[in-house]
Protein backbone atom coordinates (compact mmCIF):
# COMPACT_ATOMS: atom_id res chain seq x y z
CA UNK A 1 0.00 0.00 0.00
CA UNK A 2 1.07 3.30 -1.05
CA UNK A 3 1.19 5.54 1.79
CA UNK A 4 1.89 9.53 1.24
CA UNK A 5 3.67 11.74 3.68
CA UNK A 6 2.63 14.75 2.97
CA UNK A 7 0.36 16.83 3.22
CA UNK A 8 1.14 16.57 7.01
CA UNK A 9 -2.44 16.21 9.21
CA UNK A 10 -2.27 17.27 12.70
CA UNK A 11 -2.61 14.62 15.28
CA UNK A 12 -5.73 13.05 15.60
CA UNK A 13 -7.30 13.59 19.28
CA UNK A 14 -8.95 10.71 20.63
CA UNK A 15 -10.66 11.56 23.68
CA UNK A 16 -7.68 13.48 25.40
CA UNK A 17 -8.74 13.70 28.86
CA UNK A 18 -12.67 12.19 28.19
CA UNK A 19 -13.20 11.99 32.28
CA UNK A 20 -12.87 16.00 32.21
CA UNK A 21 -8.89 16.78 33.06
CA UNK A 22 -10.78 19.14 35.68
CA UNK A 23 -13.01 17.21 37.22
CA UNK A 24 -10.28 14.27 38.09
CA UNK A 25 -7.53 16.99 39.47
CA UNK A 26 -10.21 18.50 41.94
CA UNK A 27 -11.43 14.83 42.68
CA UNK A 28 -7.48 14.23 43.61
CA UNK A 29 -7.18 17.57 45.47
CA UNK A 30 -10.18 17.03 47.69
CA UNK A 31 -9.18 12.95 49.07
CA UNK A 32 -6.84 13.36 52.16
CA UNK A 33 -3.80 12.36 51.19
CA UNK A 34 -4.29 14.06 47.88
CA UNK A 35 -2.91 13.28 45.18
CA UNK A 36 -2.21 14.02 40.86
CA UNK A 37 -2.10 11.59 38.33
CA UNK A 38 1.61 12.07 37.07
CA UNK A 39 -0.09 12.26 32.95
CA UNK A 40 -0.29 15.73 34.28
CA UNK A 41 3.71 16.35 34.35
CA UNK A 42 3.52 16.68 30.68
CA UNK A 43 2.05 19.97 29.41
CA UNK A 44 4.69 21.11 26.68
CA UNK A 45 7.35 22.72 29.43
CA UNK A 46 7.18 19.35 31.46
CA UNK A 47 7.67 16.82 28.82
CA UNK A 48 10.83 18.96 27.41
CA UNK A 49 11.59 18.73 31.62
CA UNK A 50 11.67 15.29 30.88
CA UNK A 51 13.63 14.94 28.23
CA UNK A 52 16.48 16.62 29.99
CA UNK A 53 15.91 14.23 32.82
CA UNK A 54 16.85 11.51 30.72
CA UNK A 55 20.21 12.71 29.92
CA UNK A 56 21.08 13.02 33.37
CA UNK A 57 23.82 11.12 34.69
CA UNK A 58 22.05 9.92 37.90
CA UNK A 59 18.81 8.74 35.50
CA UNK A 60 19.61 5.55 34.78
CA UNK A 61 17.14 3.85 32.83
CA UNK A 62 16.99 5.49 29.58
CA UNK A 63 20.68 5.25 28.58
CA UNK A 64 20.08 1.96 29.98
CA UNK A 65 17.44 0.80 28.10
CA UNK A 66 19.33 2.55 24.71
CA UNK A 67 22.43 0.48 25.23
CA UNK A 68 19.77 -2.49 25.57
CA UNK A 69 18.54 -1.61 22.20
CA UNK A 70 21.77 -1.16 20.19
CA UNK A 71 23.57 -4.83 21.73
CA UNK A 72 20.44 -6.28 21.20
CA UNK A 73 19.43 -5.16 17.78
CA UNK A 74 19.84 -7.95 15.33
CA UNK A 75 18.16 -10.51 18.13
CA UNK A 76 15.13 -7.92 18.32
CA UNK A 77 14.62 -7.25 14.90
CA UNK A 78 14.54 -11.52 14.68
CA UNK A 79 11.97 -11.81 16.90
CA UNK A 80 9.60 -8.89 16.37
CA UNK A 81 9.77 -10.43 12.28
CA UNK A 82 8.06 -8.58 9.87
CA UNK A 83 6.54 -5.33 11.62
CA UNK A 84 4.29 -2.53 9.27
CA UNK A 85 2.92 -0.61 11.89
CA UNK A 86 4.82 0.50 14.83
CA UNK A 87 2.66 1.87 17.15
CA UNK A 88 4.34 3.69 19.95
CA UNK A 89 2.62 4.52 23.48
CA UNK A 90 4.30 7.51 25.57
CA UNK A 91 6.38 8.50 22.36
CA UNK A 92 7.58 12.05 24.08
CA UNK A 93 10.02 13.06 22.07
CA UNK A 94 10.01 10.00 19.75
CA UNK A 95 13.60 9.59 19.47
CA UNK A 96 13.60 5.79 20.72
CA UNK A 97 11.42 4.86 17.90
CA UNK A 98 13.38 6.39 15.46
CA UNK A 99 16.79 3.97 15.92
CA UNK A 100 13.54 1.47 15.74
CA UNK A 101 12.02 2.64 12.34
CA UNK A 102 15.87 2.44 10.83
CA UNK A 103 16.45 -1.29 12.49
CA UNK A 104 12.55 -2.46 11.82
CA UNK A 105 11.77 -0.40 8.69
CA UNK A 106 8.12 -0.46 9.63
CA UNK A 107 5.63 1.19 6.61
CA UNK A 108 4.27 3.50 8.89
CA UNK A 109 4.75 4.91 12.53
CA UNK A 110 1.34 5.98 14.96
CA UNK A 111 3.26 7.75 18.06
CA UNK A 112 0.47 8.24 21.01
CA UNK A 113 1.42 10.67 23.28
CA UNK A 114 -0.56 12.64 26.06
CA UNK A 115 0.56 16.00 25.22
CA UNK A 116 -0.47 17.34 22.09
CA UNK A 117 1.84 20.06 20.93
CA UNK A 118 5.12 18.33 22.48
CA UNK A 119 4.06 15.29 20.16
CA UNK A 120 3.38 17.67 16.90
CA UNK A 121 6.80 19.11 17.35
CA UNK A 122 8.03 15.78 18.09
CA UNK A 123 6.25 14.22 14.89
CA UNK A 124 7.73 17.23 12.21
CA UNK A 125 11.14 16.26 13.68
CA UNK A 126 10.55 12.79 13.45
CA UNK A 127 9.71 13.52 9.39
CA UNK A 128 12.93 15.24 8.49
CA UNK A 129 14.73 12.56 10.05
CA UNK A 130 12.73 9.56 8.71
CA UNK A 131 11.08 11.37 5.71
CA UNK A 132 10.27 7.71 3.72
CA UNK A 133 7.98 7.01 6.92
CA UNK A 134 4.40 7.61 7.08
CA UNK A 135 3.77 9.18 10.58
CA UNK A 136 0.20 9.45 12.30
CA UNK A 137 0.56 11.18 15.45
CA UNK A 138 -2.71 10.53 18.13
CA UNK A 139 -3.09 12.57 20.89
CA UNK A 140 -4.35 10.39 23.81
CA UNK A 141 -4.72 9.68 27.37
CA UNK A 142 -3.14 6.25 28.22
CA UNK A 143 -5.62 5.34 30.94
CA UNK A 144 -8.40 6.04 28.80
CA UNK A 145 -10.02 4.16 25.75
CA UNK A 146 -6.86 3.97 22.76
CA UNK A 147 -8.18 4.24 19.89
CA UNK A 148 -6.13 4.49 16.62
CA UNK A 149 -6.91 5.93 13.50
CA UNK A 150 -8.89 3.62 10.98
CA UNK A 151 -6.81 3.11 8.49
CA UNK A 152 -3.53 0.97 10.52
CA UNK A 153 -4.37 -2.04 9.25
CA UNK A 154 -4.73 -4.83 12.03
CA UNK A 155 -2.46 -6.93 11.13
CA UNK A 156 1.68 -6.81 11.14
CA UNK A 157 1.54 -4.27 14.62
CA UNK A 158 4.20 -3.70 16.52
CA UNK A 159 3.34 -2.07 20.45
CA UNK A 160 6.50 -0.14 21.56
CA UNK A 161 6.25 1.02 24.72
CA UNK A 162 9.83 1.80 26.19
CA UNK A 163 11.44 3.33 29.24
CA UNK A 164 9.38 1.64 31.77
CA UNK A 165 6.46 4.09 31.30
CA UNK A 166 4.45 1.17 32.22
CA UNK A 167 6.00 1.97 35.80
CA UNK A 168 3.24 4.52 36.25
CA UNK A 169 0.84 2.35 36.46
CA UNK A 170 -0.24 0.47 39.90
CA UNK A 171 -0.45 -3.63 39.51
CA UNK A 172 -4.35 -3.61 38.51
CA UNK A 173 -4.03 -0.76 35.94
CA UNK A 174 -0.76 -1.95 34.24
CA UNK A 175 -2.94 -5.61 33.76
CA UNK A 176 -6.10 -3.35 32.34
CA UNK A 177 -3.75 -1.78 30.12
CA UNK A 178 -1.93 -4.59 29.02
CA UNK A 179 -5.09 -6.16 27.93
CA UNK A 180 -6.29 -3.27 25.94
CA UNK A 181 -2.77 -3.29 24.36
CA UNK A 182 -3.35 -6.83 23.43
CA UNK A 183 -6.94 -6.10 21.86
CA UNK A 184 -5.31 -3.92 19.59
CA UNK A 185 -3.29 -6.67 18.13
CA UNK A 186 -3.69 -9.87 16.13
CA UNK A 187 -2.59 -12.91 16.63
CA UNK A 188 1.00 -11.88 14.69
CA UNK A 189 1.21 -8.63 16.53
CA UNK A 190 3.78 -8.07 19.67
CA UNK A 191 4.73 -6.03 22.32
CA UNK A 192 8.49 -4.66 22.76
CA UNK A 193 8.31 -3.06 26.48
CA UNK A 194 10.76 -1.91 28.77
CA UNK A 195 10.57 -1.92 32.69
CA UNK A 196 13.20 -0.95 35.19
CA UNK A 197 14.44 -3.62 37.48
CA UNK A 198 14.77 -3.62 41.22
CA UNK A 199 18.04 -2.43 42.11
CA UNK A 200 20.01 -1.06 45.24
CA UNK A 201 18.05 1.83 46.89
CA UNK A 202 20.68 4.34 46.56
CA UNK A 203 20.85 4.17 42.56
CA UNK A 204 17.40 4.09 42.52
CA UNK A 205 16.58 7.45 44.54
CA UNK A 206 19.52 9.18 43.24
CA UNK A 207 17.44 8.34 39.86
CA UNK A 208 15.11 10.70 40.88
CA UNK A 209 16.83 13.11 43.00
CA UNK A 210 19.72 14.69 40.84
CA UNK A 211 22.15 16.98 41.78
CA UNK A 212 21.43 19.74 38.91
CA UNK A 213 17.45 19.71 40.48
CA UNK A 214 15.97 18.78 36.99
CA UNK A 215 13.72 16.13 38.48
CA UNK A 216 12.33 18.59 40.98
CA UNK A 217 11.37 21.54 38.70
CA UNK A 218 9.64 18.76 36.23
CA UNK A 219 7.45 17.47 39.54
CA UNK A 220 7.34 21.17 40.60
CA UNK A 221 5.75 22.64 37.14
CA UNK A 222 3.03 19.82 37.43
CA UNK A 223 1.45 22.42 39.57
CA UNK A 224 1.41 25.20 37.24
CA UNK A 225 0.13 22.86 34.73
CA UNK A 226 -2.33 22.35 37.16
CA UNK A 227 -3.35 25.73 37.69
CA UNK A 228 -3.81 26.35 33.95
CA UNK A 229 -6.60 23.62 33.55
CA UNK A 230 -8.37 23.96 36.97
CA UNK A 231 -7.46 27.71 37.26
CA UNK A 232 -6.23 27.34 41.03
CA UNK A 233 -3.35 29.15 42.96
CA UNK A 234 -0.69 27.14 43.09
CA UNK A 235 2.80 28.54 43.81
CA UNK A 236 6.49 26.89 43.54
CA UNK A 237 7.44 28.71 46.51
CA UNK A 238 5.07 26.79 48.38
CA UNK A 239 5.89 23.40 47.74
CA UNK A 240 8.88 20.99 47.67
CA UNK A 241 10.11 18.16 45.29
CA UNK A 242 10.14 14.43 47.81
CA UNK A 243 11.22 11.72 46.00
CA UNK A 244 11.64 7.60 47.73
CA UNK A 245 11.63 4.09 47.36
CA UNK A 246 8.59 2.34 49.01
CA UNK A 247 10.04 -0.99 49.21
CA UNK A 248 6.86 -2.25 50.38
CA UNK A 249 5.32 -1.62 46.97
CA UNK A 250 8.37 -1.67 45.23
CA UNK A 251 7.96 1.42 43.81
CA UNK A 252 9.85 5.11 43.55
CA UNK A 253 7.08 7.68 44.94
CA UNK A 254 7.07 11.15 44.42
CA UNK A 255 5.41 14.07 45.99
CA UNK A 256 4.91 17.32 46.22
CA UNK A 257 5.57 18.49 49.80
CA UNK A 258 4.37 21.93 51.51
CA UNK A 259 6.95 24.16 53.08
CA UNK A 260 4.32 26.06 55.63
CA UNK A 261 0.42 25.95 56.44
CA UNK A 262 -1.07 26.86 53.04
CA UNK A 263 -4.63 27.50 51.19
CA UNK A 264 -5.14 26.79 47.21
CA UNK A 265 -8.22 27.98 45.63
CA UNK A 266 -9.82 27.32 42.65
CA UNK A 267 -12.94 28.73 41.03
CA UNK A 268 -15.32 26.41 43.31
CA UNK A 269 -12.81 25.18 45.65
CA UNK A 270 -10.92 25.51 48.05
CA UNK A 271 -7.70 23.09 49.91
CA UNK A 272 -6.06 23.77 52.96
CA UNK A 273 -2.73 22.29 53.62
CA UNK A 274 -0.51 21.90 56.74
CA UNK A 275 2.97 22.60 56.49
CA UNK A 276 4.96 19.18 55.71
CA UNK A 277 1.25 18.05 53.97
CA UNK A 278 1.90 16.09 51.34
CA UNK A 279 0.28 15.36 47.14
CA UNK A 280 1.33 12.55 45.72
CA UNK A 281 2.30 12.70 42.07
CA UNK A 282 3.96 9.76 40.99
CA UNK A 283 4.53 6.26 41.55
CA UNK A 284 7.05 4.38 39.78
CA UNK A 285 7.09 0.99 39.90
CA UNK A 286 10.39 -1.38 39.87
CA UNK A 287 9.58 -5.11 38.64
CA UNK A 288 11.36 -8.21 39.57
CA UNK A 289 11.69 -9.98 35.72
CA UNK A 290 9.75 -13.18 36.40
CA UNK A 291 7.53 -11.03 37.87
CA UNK A 292 7.03 -8.64 35.12
CA UNK A 293 6.65 -12.03 32.75
CA UNK A 294 4.06 -13.06 34.72
CA UNK A 295 2.48 -10.24 34.57
CA UNK A 296 2.42 -9.91 30.90
CA UNK A 297 1.38 -13.81 30.64
CA UNK A 298 -1.72 -13.23 33.32
CA UNK A 299 -2.70 -10.70 30.82
CA UNK A 300 -2.84 -11.76 27.39
CA UNK A 301 1.27 -11.99 26.36
CA UNK A 302 1.97 -15.67 26.73
CA UNK A 303 5.30 -15.70 25.03
CA UNK A 304 8.27 -13.62 26.47
CA UNK A 305 12.05 -12.71 25.22
CA UNK A 306 13.76 -10.74 27.73
CA UNK A 307 16.90 -9.16 27.02
CA UNK A 308 18.86 -6.94 30.06
CA UNK A 309 21.84 -5.02 30.68
CA UNK A 310 25.03 -6.48 32.62
CA UNK A 311 23.96 -4.99 35.87
CA UNK A 312 20.52 -6.50 35.46
CA UNK A 313 19.23 -2.48 35.86
CA UNK A 314 17.03 -2.10 33.22
CA UNK A 315 15.05 -4.89 30.74
CA UNK A 316 13.68 -5.15 27.63
CA UNK A 317 10.81 -7.23 26.73
CA UNK A 318 9.38 -8.54 23.32
CA UNK A 319 5.76 -10.02 23.99
CA UNK A 320 3.72 -12.16 21.72
CA UNK A 321 -0.11 -13.13 22.45
C1 LIG B 1 8.37 8.36 32.24
C2 LIG B 1 7.34 7.17 34.02
C3 LIG B 1 9.30 6.28 32.97
O1 LIG B 1 9.15 6.79 36.20
O2 LIG B 1 11.21 7.16 35.68
C4 LIG B 1 11.32 10.46 35.67
C5 LIG B 1 9.04 9.53 34.88
N1 LIG B 1 9.65 10.78 36.96
N2 LIG B 1 11.74 11.13 36.76
C6 LIG B 1 10.00 7.33 35.50
C7 LIG B 1 10.00 10.23 35.81
C8 LIG B 1 10.72 11.34 37.52
C9 LIG B 1 9.57 8.24 34.35
N3 LIG B 1 8.63 7.54 33.43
Amino acid sequence: MFESTQPMPDAVVSDIYAVSASDEIIQGLSTHPAYISPKFFYDAHGSALFAQITSLPEYYPTRTENAIMAIQGEAIKREAGVVSSLIELGAGNCRKAQALCALLQPQRFVPLDISEEYLLEATSDFREKLPGLAVYPVACDLTQAIVLPAHIPPEGRLVFYPGSSIGNFDPAHAADLLRRVRDLLDDDGALLIGFDLVKQVDVLEAAYNDAAGVTAAFNLNMLQHVNAIIGSDFSDDDWRHVAFFNPVHSRIEMHLESVAETLVSWSDGERHFAAGERIHSENSYKYRTHDFVNLLAANGFSRSTVWTDAQGWFAIVLARP
